[in-house]
């Protein structure tokens, strides 16, 4: 995909687990991931955001999907490493079966998008990425379901980050960040010294 925006804006994106909550009302909202609390991990590689949301409805885009339900557990992983790639967990279990103290359940559904972001300059980015799951794989029209349904979600994100490119070069005032920008923030600083190192 074309994205007419700074490469780390879709990064930002892909470490707030909350954006799901007002960018993607029809496909991956769903209770709890707009005020469940956020863990932040850091490794050598980059940084992991994560939660598990307990016992809640499977969103519009999972829950036609999952073999259990209607409610379920559910893990947010939003992990990027430096420069930029992405790797989005989406995890579902039945109710009492998820959660970060326990193993993973052999019912879990997972389905993991890969997400390759190339800068072309400071206002134009290249998306590439491709999903997979652990269940189901040779129904073709299912593929065919969820790589649709993602495709409409991945142009919601297009839409607010173009939004977010210009918005933000006309900004009148200062930043202003939320707990929720905890793990973009880190990725920053950490893409910052990156380059600091390289050029030096
Ligand atoms: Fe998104």
């Amino acid at each position: 995909m074309e994205m007419a925006c700074h490469y780390l804006y879709i990064i930002d994106n892909l470490l707030d687990p909350s954006h799901v909550a007002r960018v993607h009302l029809t496909s991956f909202a769903g209770a709890g991931t707009d005020n469940r609390p956020l863990d932040l991990e850091e490794s050598e590689g980059g940084v992991i955001v994560s939660r598990w949301i307990a016992d809640e409805p499977a969103p519009p885009y999972y829950a036609p999907i999952l073999p259990f339900g209607p409610s379920c557990d559910r893990k947010q992983h939003y992990e990027c490493r430096l420069p930029s790639t992405a790797i989005n967990m989406s995890v579902y279990t039945p109710t009492g079966e998820g959660g970060a103290d326990r193993p993973m359940s052999p019912n879990a559904f997972v389905n993991i998008s890969y997400n390759f972001i190339t800068p072309v300059d400071a206002e134009t980015s290249r998306y590439f990425w491709f999903q997979h799951r652990n269940m189901h794989a040779d129904d073709a029209a299912m593929s065919q379901r969820m790589f649709e349904g993602a495709v409409i979600a991945f142009n919601e994100d297009k839409e607010v980050l173009e939004y977010v490119q210009t918005g933000m070069a006309r900004r009148k005032t200062g930043y202003f960040n939320l707990g929720l920008d905890a793990g973009a923030m880190r990725f920053r600083a950490r893409v910052a010294k990156r380059i600091a190192q390289e050029a030096g």
